[in-house]
């Protein structure tokens, strides 16, 4: 094709019917069904593979490893660490073909899931949620939350950037060491960062990290 604006390596496999956004790429042994829709500027690594009926946002970044099924909506900012799983059936039985039955599964903006989690199908993963590697989700997950464990409970709270968010101060705020944004609980359970919109775009200038996860944490 010679309009394509994104980049296979030889190894993939993009079907006729894929549709790719600009400045995507697909890494080695990775295979992009039919009627997949990816958007701008996402990266696919090693031996993935994106269902027909899929659609991914941009600047989704996909480990090696990962296969993403019918029924998964991934939003735009998504990271999928490698080897974790999706699921798309909640009662898989080889004999009974439940292909009209695929349960849906959504991954909101900015959400990341670890190494070698698995999140089991039907269930939403809020905006910028944490899942921990080896994590196993299987109930919705609040904008924020950092789910650690099998089964995946919550251990606080998780900021854009990717800190725990340590204790309140008077007023309920807490603040994330690498952006200095604040976030509030501003009911039971729902976290809100007070400086930047959830649907906002990250500023340019906070968007390349210079310390890494443990110097943040001294
Ligand atoms: C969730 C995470 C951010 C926690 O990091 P952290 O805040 O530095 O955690 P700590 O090392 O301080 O550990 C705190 C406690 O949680 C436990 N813990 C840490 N990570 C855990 C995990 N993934 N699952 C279960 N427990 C975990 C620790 O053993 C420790 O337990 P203890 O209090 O009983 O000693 C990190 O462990 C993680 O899973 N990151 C994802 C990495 C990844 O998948 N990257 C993919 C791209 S390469």
């Amino acid at each position: 094709m010679a309009d394509k604006n994104y980049f296979a390596h030889e190894s993939a496999y993009v079907d006729e019917g894929a549709v790719l956004g600009d400045g995507t790429k697909i890494w080695h042994f990775s295979h992009i069904l039919s009627g997949a829709r990816i958007g701008n500027r996402c990266v696919f690594g090693q031996n993935c593979s994106v269902a027909g009926s899929v659609v991914v946002g941009n600047n989704v970044k996909v480990q090696n490893n990962v296969s993403i099924y019918d029924g998964t909506v991934i939003e735009d900012d998504v990271f999928l660490g490698p080897s974790c799983v999706l699921t798309n059936v909640t009662n898989p039985r080889s004999q009974v073909n439940r292909h009209s039955l695929y349960e849906k599964t959504i991954l909101r903006r900015g959400a990341t899931v670890g190494a070698n989690a698995t999140i089991v199908c039907g269930i939403e993963i809020g905006r910028y949620a944490f899942v921990a590697a080896g994590a196993v989700v299987a109930k919705n997950v609040p904008d924020y939350a950092l789910m650690m464990g099998c089964p995946a409970r919550q251990h606080g709270w998780m900021s854009r950037h990717g800190h725990r968010l340590g204790e309140p101060d008077a007023e309920g705020v807490m603040t994330c060491p690498e952006s200095g944004f604040r976030y509030q609980e501003v009911e039971p359970g729902v976290l809100r960062c007070l400086d930047l919109d959830e649907e906002s775009p990250l500023p340019e200038e906070l968007a390349m990290g210079e310390k890494t996860y443990d110097e943040y944490k001294k």
